[in-house]
């Protein structure tokens, strides 16, 4: 039986072509759900998936339905749901969907028990906010769950850390971790659509501005390069030793933010940390700066220190606000300091998300294949099915590589052979 609390329903007709559109850039995914369809891997089990509501996510539902489970979808961050794929997926795909764009937080988490409902056998995360809320408040639920996926750095790190205190109570495969992952959706998926989210907001120009990107694990890394190569002068600022190096080789200026503050016309976040961008740093910047976040949680800025710093808030365009700031000067900030890629723009493109979505699919099917269960805790998923889809990817994109020779393999098998 299908349930949903979606804005419009109405919204479906326009949703099916979007998700259709994204479905013809997603071919890994294509090809999985084909053979879902024929082998019903995944048939009598019930999932409940908390991602965000978009035209990639429809087509990761489509795939878990083929595949015979039954799906109950809620929004995994009030701001990204785009309500013409939840009417969709309830219209056309015959999925149960709860998420409504901008929904507050009481609606958001009433969305995720409405998920939880469902009593799943399996659960898809990204951030680990149902998780965290299975373990806080649905206690009841637990032992019906066999194992559950991650999506993203921000939900790893919090399971991580509920299976160090001894409280996960059931294994997650952390999907992020899979090199088909975040070597592509972190960096060249974020690199590309945290800009296009900074750009639809405001028409900003990168070419000849300073961009100061804070966090330079794969997903700052990626809009670094990225806004170099549109020509911007990027600054990188960092916590951890060896990724500031690598910045610094990467040809990047490397400094602490209290030093970038009064140099940077456009600042992003990207650390998954706590207040990295703070009242001392707003109060430094320049009358007109853009700041912006493209972490999972709204958190990285601190926006109620800002707001105490400020005479006035307004609005000056859809996801721009204008901080007028006791120093006169004007600070803007994008999308409520929530991920900008997702609030503004619609995240990253179907070809990345192929990938990352094929780990959600296989993931799935190798959590409920295995003879004995994983241990309570956070596992990767095997390197096999990671480079199968690596070796998916690349069909799909024509591309051919060399073969190892049986030389070559002995070779690599061997100690003996050295100068
Ligand atoms: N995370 C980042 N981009 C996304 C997208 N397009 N769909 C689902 N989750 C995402």
């Amino acid at each position: 039986m299908i349930s949903h609390d979606i804005h419009n329903i109405k919204l479906a007709a326009d949703g099916k072509k979007r998700i259709e559109w994204a479905d013809a850039h997603m071919p890994v995914l294509a090809k999985i759900r084909e053979r879902f369809a024929k082998e019903k891997p995944l048939k009598g089990y019930r999932m409940a998936a908390c991602l965000h509501v978009t035209t990639e996510t429809a087509n990761l539902m489509r795939t878990l339905k083929a595949g015979g489970a039954t799906v109950a979808l809620c929004a995994s961050n009030p701001l990204s749901t785009q309500d013409v794929v939840a009417a969709s997926l309830v219209k056309d795909y015959g999925i149960s969907v709860f998420a409504i764009n901008a929904e507050n937080n009481k609606t958001y988490y009433k969305h995720i028990h409405q998920a939880l409902d469902f009593k799943p056998h399996m659960t898809m995360d990204d951030g680990a906010d149902l998780v965290s809320t299975l373990h806080s408040d649905r206690t009841e639920l637990l032992d019906g769950i066999i194992a559950g996926t991650e999506e993203t750095t921000t939900g790893v790190i919090r399971l991580r850390a509920m299976a160090n205190d001894g409280k996960l109570a059931f294994p997650i495969i952390a999907v992020n971790d899979s090199k088909t992952k975040h070597f592509f959706d972190n960096r060249y998926g974020t690199g590309q659509s945290t800009l296009d989210g900074v750009i639809r907001a405001t028409n900003f120009l990168l070419a000849g501005s300073t961009v100061v990107v804070a966090g330079y694990g794969w997903c700052g890394r990626g809009v670094a390069v990225r806004a170099k190569g549109m020509g911007a002068d990027v600054i990188v600022t960092e916590v951890d030793h060896v990724k500031a190096i690598e910045a610094a080789m990467d040809g990047f200026r490397v400094m602490p933010m209290a030093k970038a503050a009064p140099l940077g016309d456009l600042f992003i976040t990207l650390t998954g940390d706590i207040n990295v961008i703070r009242p001392e740093h707003f109060i430094k910047m320049k009358s007109g700066a853009i700041v912006c976040n493209s972490g999972h949680f709204n958190v990285e800025l601190d926006l109620d220190g800002l707001k105490g710093i400020a005479r006035s808030i307004k609005t000056v365009r859809p996801f721009v606000e204008e901080y007028s700031l006791m120093n006169r000067r004007k600070v803007y900030i994008l999308g409520e300091g929530r991920l900008i890629n997702l609030a503004a723009a619609e995240g990253h493109p179907a070809v990345v998300m192929d990938m990352s979505f094929a780990n959600q699919s296989l993931a799935a099917e190798y959590l409920i294949k295995l003879k004995k269960p994983l241990d309570k805790d956070v596992h990767i998923l095997p390197e096999k099915l990671d480079n199968q889809i690596a070796k998916m990817k690349l069909d799909s994109m024509g591309i051919r590589i060399d073969r190892l020779t049986p030389e070559q393999k002995e070779y690599l098998a061997s100690w003996e052979i050295g100068t």
